[in-house]
């Protein structure tokens, strides 16, 4: 007998659900990147046509164009100094709320307004709440000049660093037209010295380990929404 598939849709959204509950009047939200954050997009654009009025900041192209289709007003990050609540994906969290992200390319302005948030909350779905970090391969905007030096770093790091590519083959450049480096590490036993090491390499823009950005976690098992706070 097979079990039920888990619905990991209906996971993402309940979680989502669970953050957007933390928004209130006249916010400054940022708004991370990704398939969860789109649930949260959809439940905070129903807030609003509820009547709640907040300010939002996006974190990638992508979610700047959802935002506007939901006609949230988006300010200009490059102006403001901070944001009240930072609502994120990830693609991995261990049990101290550190993280990888960074799949879908965003990491590097995750991070800014992640870091810049008085309250960063990561949303989740049951595969991504892990023992230990390392599962995921970490991220690394690199500047395109950089690319072979920061490939070398990389390898002596332990890590395997892989460029890259879009659906057609193509070098994959983020929204700041950078390339990124997927890099294995297979595991991550002390994710805040990988990180300080990963950021001191000339030619690093930015990278998805996340160590002490996070806050709180909501994530969702079946129906049921786990709150952690860091
Ligand atoms: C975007 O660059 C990432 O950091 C995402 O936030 C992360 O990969 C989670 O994405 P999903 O919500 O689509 O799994």
């Amino acid at each position: 007998m097979t079990s039920p598939a888990i619905d990991y849709d209906r996971e993402k959204r309940l979680a989502a659900i669970a953050a957007v509950a933390e928004v209130q009047q006249d916010m400054i939200v940022g708004l991370g990147t990704g398939s969860t954050v789109a649930f949260a997009l959809d439940a905070l654009a129903e807030r609003c046509r509820s009547g709640l009025k907040i300010r939002t900041v996006a974190t990638s192209l992508r979610t700047e164009a959802l935002l506007r289709q939901s006609s949230m007003e988006i300010l200009d990050f490059s102006k403001l100094s901070t944001v009240d609540l930072c609502i994120d994906g990830i693609d991995e969290i261990d049990g101290a709320c550190h993280a990888i992200k960074g799949a879908g390319g965003a990491m590097l302005r995750e991070k800014i307004v992640a870091s810049a948030a008085m309250r960063m909350i990561a949303i989740a779905d049951s595969r991504k709440a892990v023992d230990r970090l390392g599962s995921a391969p970490v991220p690394v905007e690199t500047l395109p000049f950089a690319l072979g030096y920061v490939t070398s770093r990389i390898l002596q790091l332990g890590g395997r660093p892989v460029l890259r590519q879009t659906a057609l083959h193509e070098p994959y450049r983020t929204d700041q037209g950078n390339a990124v480096l997927d890099c294995s590490f297979d595991r991550i036993d002390a994710p805040d010295v990988l990180a300080a090491t990963i950021s001191a390499i000339a030619g690093v823009l930015g990278h998805g380990l996340f160590v002490d950005e996070i806050d709180a976690l909501y994530i969702a098992r079946g129906t049921v929404v786990e709150k952690r706070e860091r």
